[in-house]
């Protein structure tokens, strides 16, 4: 298999098994380019990407853009803070403005959930889903399995705990759609108040005790508490919230087990997790970051059909 079964990257949902392990493999390609001492390949030579984030970004905007550099796209940038959105431009008005200018593929963030396949019913150019809301951020989740996949060497059979705000996460929801497809066991666990009302309904087990959620696991997915989308409180005071499911070095040693630490970022040291356990040798975080660029170089060049 060469070839994705999707025109666009809206969500992992819509991957079978097979396309999420042609990116995966594509992406250990990537990475051996990027570690060589000349990182650049024409892959995507005379394709134009945009990237359009209507809401703040820091890893996966420069990871995207520095993977579109990387296979030699000429790559704009759209940041809708500075943009003609704030005069009251929409969505599609904006976009095909951009696609007016001969643009190939569009990578977006958007704070709405739905945004990119409401986009993807009314342009022609291939879109990335780069986080939409409180829905899905497939990118990350590709790459979540990627750094899995390199630090235990498999992920079927792998028991993998999301802690944190689950209800509030498009990276829990695509990551419980990427490892489930790939064979893996997923348990969430947070306050009943952040776990979203279906959470049964999409396969995972369901814990509120971290202690017992880190027992359990070989790999902790430490979540950010997401202030920015939450519009009542969840819990009485984020002092309470560490108390009960932040991860500190005292809890991660008096585990039966050394378990993998992950976690998407922008970090909250000391609330969801330490410092001395974000920095620590159990965690892969920073090679997250590294492998996003080789996973999105992946999913870029396999939209593109250049495979
Ligand atoms: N993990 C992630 O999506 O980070 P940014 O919001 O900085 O892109």
């Amino acid at each position: 298999m060469t070839n994705l079964s999707t025109k666009h990257l809206l969500g992992i949902k819509d991957l079978t098994a097979d396309d999420i392990n042609l990116i995966l493999n594509t992406a250990e390609n990537f990475k051996e380019v990027i570690n060589r001492s000349i990182k650049k390949v024409p892959s995507l030579r005379d394709i134009t990407i945009a990237n359009l984030f209507f809401e703040n970004s820091t890893r996966t905007k420069l990871s995207f853009e520095l993977a579109e550099k990387r296979l030699s796209a000429d790559v704009i940038n759209f940041a809708a803070s500075s943009s003609s959105v704030k005069k009251g431009e929409t969505l599609i008005d904006t976009v095909n403005n951009i696609l007016a200018m001969k643009v190939d593929m569009v990578v977006m963030r958007h704070p709405n959930p739905g945004a990119a396949v409401f986009l993807s019913k009314h342009i022609d150019a291939k879109i990335v889903n780069a986080g939409d809301g409180a829905h899905e951020h497939p990118t990350q989740a590709l790459l979540d399995a990627f750094s899995i996949k390199e630090k235990l060497g498999s992920i079927k059979g792998k028991k993998i705990a999301i802690i944190g705000d689950i209800l509030h996460s498009r990276v829990a929801l695509s990551n419980i759609f990427c490892l489930q497809k790939l064979g893996a066991e997923v348990m969430v666990c947070g306050p009943t108040t952040l776990m979203p009302k279906y959470i049964h309904s999409l396969g995972v087990k369901v814990e509120h005790d971290l202690k017992k959620a880190l027992e359990w696991c070989d790999v902790a997915n430490m979540l950010r508490i997401q202030l920015e989308r939450q519009d009542i409180k969840y819990f009485p005071s984020l002092r309470e919230y560490t108390m009960l499911f932040g991860l500190n070095k005292e809890l991660l040693d008096s585990l039966t087990k050394k378990i993998v630490i992950m976690h998407p970022g922008p970090i909250n040291r000391g609330v969801e997790i330490t410092s001395d356990v974000a920095d620590s040798d159990q965690s892969i975080i920073l090679d997250q970051v590294e492998n996003g660029v080789a996973v999105r170089m992946a999913v870029l060049f396999l939209l593109a059909g250049r495979a």
